[in-house]
Formats: structure tokens, sequence, C-alpha cells
């Protein structure tokens, strides 16, 4: 990764990934955030999975929840970004609709939205937690992909795919 002299131009802006579990967001998302930081640019990743430990632990699955799981990352977000931050998120937000509220709290320049496209069969291969498995053997219920809802973006910023390029690669696209 080349570091300038001199640090980039980084306009605070939320990238927001979404994409399958086990798709490759939160792997996408730390190369784009070490990219970003040999560049000097201040950033913070705010992951789902880590996020529902915390801010919202007391969340599940259900479409509701998971609603409240992305107003709540998406203020975050906006209060990151007022206060100078280049936020990159990683989080499913299966719902068009979910990202498109978010969408509107932002002017058209600071909200990129990025498509992790990671076909279902390669993800549930991949399977990194064994929560696919465990979705199939009716252990865990509405598992996005198997039995809850996931709607591709029609129009992203971006439209990634991890099966064909590395991390890094994807990172240098962004
Ligand atoms: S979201 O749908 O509300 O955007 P979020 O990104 O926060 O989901 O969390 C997804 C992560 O929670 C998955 O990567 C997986 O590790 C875990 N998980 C546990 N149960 C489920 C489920 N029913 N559906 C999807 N992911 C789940």
């Amino acid at each position: 990764m080349q570091t300038p002299d001199k640090p980039l131009n980084c306009p605070p802006c939320v990238f927001w990934f979404t994409g399958l579990s086990g798709s490759g967001k939160s792997t996408t998302a730390l190369a784009l955030q070490a990219a970003l930081q040999a560049n000097h640019c201040k950033t913070y990743l705010l992951d789902g999975d880590v996020l529902r430990t915390g801010l919202c632990k007391d969340l599940g699955f259900s479409m509701a929840d998971r609603h409240e799981n992305i107003r709540r990352v998406g203020e975050v977000s906006k209060l990151m970004v007022d206060a100078g931050i280049v936020v990159i998120t990683a989080t499913i937000s299966p719902l068009r609709t979910m990202r498109d509220d978010i969408r509107a709290r932002f002017s058209p320049s600071e909200f990129i939205e990025i498509f992790i496209d990671t076909p279902l069969e390669i993800c549930e291969q991949r399977d990194p937690k064994g929560l696919y498995r465990k979705a199939r053997a009716g252990e865990i219920l509405e598992f996005t992909g198997i039995d809850s809802a996931y709607e591709i973006p029609h129009a992203p910023e971006l439209h990634l795919q991890t099966h064909a390029n590395t991390p890094e690669e994807n990172a240098q696209e962004i």
C-alpha cells in the first residue's frame, strides 16, 4: 500500500457495506480501513457482530429488531460523519428500505453503498461461524438468505465480488 507524504483529502463519509453473513463484509471493511489509515485518514469501523455485543445487544434478528439495529448504526454513523470521521459499516442491513432510510440522512456524496455480492452457496460453503449449518438444521431461525429476506441493492455506488477478487483488491477499487 503506498503512503503519500501528505495526507490524502479524506472528506467525512460513510462506506456502507451490505451483503449476506459470510459474504466478506468485515474482511473487506478491514482492508479498506487499513488502506485509509495508511493514508492518514481518520476512520472508524462499525461492525454488526461487534455492535451486537454492546450498543445493540438488546436486539435479535426479527425484522423489527434488524430495523432498529440498522437505525442505530445509521444514527451513530451520522454523528461520526458530522465529527469529521470516515465511517465504515459492516452489517447485513437486509432490506432496501433500511438502507434507503439511512441514505436519506446524508448528503449524496456522503453515503457510499457497497454491495458485497457473494452468492449464498459460497457463503454457505465458507460458513466461518457454523451458523448456516445450524440454520439448515433448524437450530437458528430467521437466518438471512435461508428463512429471512435479503434484498440486493438496485443501484449501489459499488458492486464487489469476493470470490473473484482479494479484499485488498476490493479495497483499492473502493
Ligand atoms: S442485520 O440483519 O441486523 O444487519 P447484523 O449485520 O447486525 O445483522 O448481524 C449479522 C451477524 O449476526 C451475522 O454475520 C451472524 O454472525 C450473526 N447472526 C446470528 N443470527 C443471525 C440470523 N438469524 N441472521 C443473520 N445473521 C445472524
